[in-house]
């Protein structure tokens, strides 16, 4: 197996290559290393992985035509883990140019890789929970229906998934599509709630809190994604159009209020805190049905957040010296 595993400086292609290094994969990693959030953070990822004899890395920009196909060999990849991204709704306000050259020019060079590649077995990609849109109720099925998203982030991701459905359809590419749920742990991503909450606790500046703390996320834990991860890897679709969508979610909405207090006593202190209005692009409310995952890989997430967030914040402490 050699698994090409973009965005594998960022949160969840580190984490996810390390996985793979560990059971003995060989690894090709790729990554723009763009600025986006603190390069630093991601070339930190990167030394983890270094060791490893059978990890190879290139930074490059995969919205480049041909950028991929230069530095590996389609033929040589077996399997691949689309993690690249502009990620963050909020960011997509202003600068929706970035969501289109990485989630949709990028992407369909990934799928081009693809085509072009002899061996390749699986292509596992990355979806968001954002593509259900802004809903209540729950949890948010597979079947439901994704026509209305209230970001660009979102629309680049449902967009992500008909592009891959055509390219499944057309070429027999077997393809698996995940739906993450606010994924949050240790070397996690500095543009994220929990991340922003920890860093001004600990310097005792005022925490911005969205919607008057009037919403709720499905927190789920970096290492219940990264065991599934593995299992999907080696487990692609056998539909007669070879592409299946899953959610990888926890299926327990929590308050935001309850993550500022998990954080809160994680750091041993109380967060000054000023609630604003809710965010333009922001959804009230994420909830996953897992049901599909579970029979599929026995996906079975085990982490709260009364759990993971302390994990976090310990290596956060850690990390920066504080
Ligand atoms: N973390 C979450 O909660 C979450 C939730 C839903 C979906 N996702 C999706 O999961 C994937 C991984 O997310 P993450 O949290 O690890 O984000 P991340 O930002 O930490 O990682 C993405 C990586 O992709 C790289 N990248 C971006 N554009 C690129 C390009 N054009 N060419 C090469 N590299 C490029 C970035 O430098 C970054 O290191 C993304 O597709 C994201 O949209 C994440």
């Amino acid at each position: 197996m050699t698994i090409l595993v973009t965005g594998a400086a960022g949160f969840i292609g580190h984490n996810l290559c390390l996985a793979l290094l560990l059971r003995g994969e060989r690894v090709v990693g790729v990554d723009s290393l763009n600025d986006y959030y603190d390069p630093a953070l991601k070339r930190a990822r990167l030394e983890r992985l270094a060791s490893f004899e059978r990890f190879r890395f290139a930074q490059l920009d995969m919205a480049e035509e041909g950028a991929l196909e230069r530095a590996v060999s389609p033929d040589e990849i077996t399997h691949i883990v689309n993690l690249a991204a502009q990620a963050g709704v909020r960011y997509s306000i202003d600068n929706p140019r970035a969501y289109v050259r990485s989630n949709l020019d990028g992407y369909v060079n990934v799928l081009e890789f693809a085509r072009a590649s002899k061996n390749l077995k699986h292509l596992v990609y990355a979806s968001s929970s954002s593509v259900y849109g802004d809903r209540d109720g729950g949890p948010f099925r597979e079947s439901d229906p994704v026509t209305k998203p209230v970001s660009l982030y979102s629309a680049t991701k449902i967009s992500g998934e008909i592009l891959s459905q055509s390219y499944a359809h057309l070429y027999g590419i077997p393809m698996t599509g995940l739906r993450f749920f606010t994924v949050y742990g240790a070397w996690g991503r500095p543009d994220m709630a929990y991340w922003m909450f920890t860093e001004k606790i600990l310097k005792g500046e005022t925490i911005d809190i969205y919607a008057a703390g009037e919403m709720s996320r499905d927190f789920t834990y970096i290492d219940d994604v990264i065991t599934a991860l593995g299992r999907i890897v080696d487990t692609p679709p056998v539909t007669d159009i070879p592409h299946a969508v899953y959610n990888l979610g926890n299926s327990t909405p929590t308050p935001l209020m309850d993550l500022v207090h998990a954080v809160e006593k994680a750091c041993g202190r109380t967060a000054k805190k000023n609630f604003m209005a809710k965010q333009m692009g922001d959804v009230s409310k994420t909830f996953a049905d897992i049901s599909k995952a579970q029979a599929a890989f026995n996906y079975t997430p085990k982490t709260t957040i009364e759990q993971g967030i302390p994990v976090f914040v310990d290596w956060y402490r850690d990390f920066y010296n504080i």
